[in-house]
């Protein structure tokens, strides 16, 4: 059976990561993988984290199974800290949701669950998007179409393009849109903007289907998910996904949620809901690891962590900003004319520089910079040590752009 399996191609985001991992260069920097690096090049541990895992090191966690649903009371935590404890939703109990191994599994029990429901259902993805995701919807059994997001050659949100788009959706389809620090490009949505979205939404009958990956990345832990919560109150129905892999920095312990958001007033059936949800998990995957689930609700329900988290993570995105902030100012000053402001409008982990995938290739030869091959750019990744070599590359690329005009 297996020696069909030939000559298999990698995947393009993999192969990137295979040949980082074979760089043996000590000065090659890694802007490709989606995590938040120190001034110091580290993947830091949360001194939240290390005390809360202590506290359940002490206390023995439990290693009996949990239901297909997961940790109920990290779901009760990351419902409330998305959507704010006092949200008309969970006042009227309209939420059901499972804990997850991470954000993927959720998108990926997500996409089932719809898709079984109604097969017939379109997804609608931005153009940009995290290649990885789309996997999740066509593996599901979806169909795909993209709606237009941000030209990235002129670091344009085109709002318009896709409001415009989003028009053709039919009833039922699903909208997907990241809540906050938009992956790859970081551009977000503004309030005035997700109202009309809103409209569209309602006026479509489409469901969205909202994910968040980095909240707390972009302008603040409540600010990030201010859309999301505006956005919830104005549509009947929708799924959320919530990944505490970058807000937490536990990004091997796979803790994430699903939510199914009810309509209040179509007669649906809660509890039926829940235990479709149930049933859906189980069948993909049985059920989640709990310890990165306990770690969140360690520290998400003991108030002195809670502040320390909080504060850790404004001191991430502080980083993240000062970033932004140095290397726009590096890039314009090493380039006179152009034009880098895109970078400190944009939001968390990523940007992507306008260039094409043969310069980006020509940066990773050249100059042993990682990215991914849109020339996708953890700027959470960068420390300021890198700040020249980034500089020289991409001064470099536009020399050898005008000695070929
Ligand atoms: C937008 C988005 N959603 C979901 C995920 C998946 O995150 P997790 O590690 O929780 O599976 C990512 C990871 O990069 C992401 O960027």
């Amino acid at each position: 059976m297996f020696k069909q399996i030939q000559n298999y191609k990698s995947d393009p985001i993999e192969a990137l990561f295979d040949r980082l991992a074979k760089d043996t260069d000590p000065a090659k920097i890694d802007l490709g993988i989606g995590v938040f690096r120190d001034e110091s090049g580290k993947v830091p541990i949360m001194q939240a984290v290390r005390r809360a895992e202590q506290r359940l090191s002490e206390r023995g966690l439990p290693k009996s199974y949990l239901s297909p649903l997961g940790n109920t009371a990290y779901c009760a935590d990351i419902e409330k800290l998305t959507l704010g404890a006092e949200h008309p939703i969970l006042r009227d109990a309209r939420i059901v949701s499972a804990q997850t191994p991470g954000a993927g599994s959720a998108l990926r029990a997500g996409a089932e669950f719809v898709n079984s429901l109604s097969p017939e259902s379109t997804l609608w993805a931005s153009q940009p998007i995290w290649g990885h995701q789309l996997e999740f919807f066509d593996k599901a059994g979806m169909d795909i179409r993209s709606y237009r997001y941000y030209d990235q050659q002129n670091a344009v949100f085109d709002f318009e393009g896709m409001l415009e788009d989003l028009k053709g959706m039919c009833r039922n389809d699903i909208l997907l849109v990241h809540g906050c620090c938009h992956n790859p490009t970081g551009q977000d949505l503004n309030h005035q903007q997700w109202l009309q979205l809103a409209d569209v939404v309602k006026k479509t009958g489409a469901i969205p289907f909202i994910d968040i990956a980095y909240q707390g990345f972009g302008e603040g832990i409540e600010e990030d998910v201010a859309g999301v919560r505006l956005f919830a109150e104005c549509v009947p129905q929708m799924l959320l996904t919530v990944s505490s892999s970058k807000s937490f920095g536990i990004y091997r312990e796979r803790a994430g949620l699903l939510s199914i958001i009810v309509s209040a007033d179509d007669g649906t059936d809660i509890q039926s809901v829940r235990l479709k949800l149930r049933d859906t998990v189980r069948q993909l995957y049985f059920m989640a690891p709990d310890h990165g689930a306990a770690i969140v609700h360690e520290i998400l329900s003991t108030p002195e962590l809670e502040r320390l988290w909080r504060q850790e993570l404004d001191e991430i995105r502080h980083h993240i900003i000062e970033m932004r902030h140095l290397l726009r100012k590096a890039l314009e000053s090493a380039n006179p004319g152009f034009d880098a402001s895109f970078i400190e409008r944009q939001h968390g982990m990523f940007s992507c520089l306008p260039i094409t995938e043969n310069e980006q290739q020509l940066l990773e030869h050249k100059y042993h910079i990682y990215m991914l091959p849109n020339a996708r750019m953890n700027v959470a990744a960068m420390n300021s040590k890198q700040l020249d070599t980034l500089v020289q590359a991409f001064a470099f690329i536009r020399a050898s752009r005008e000695s070929a005009a």
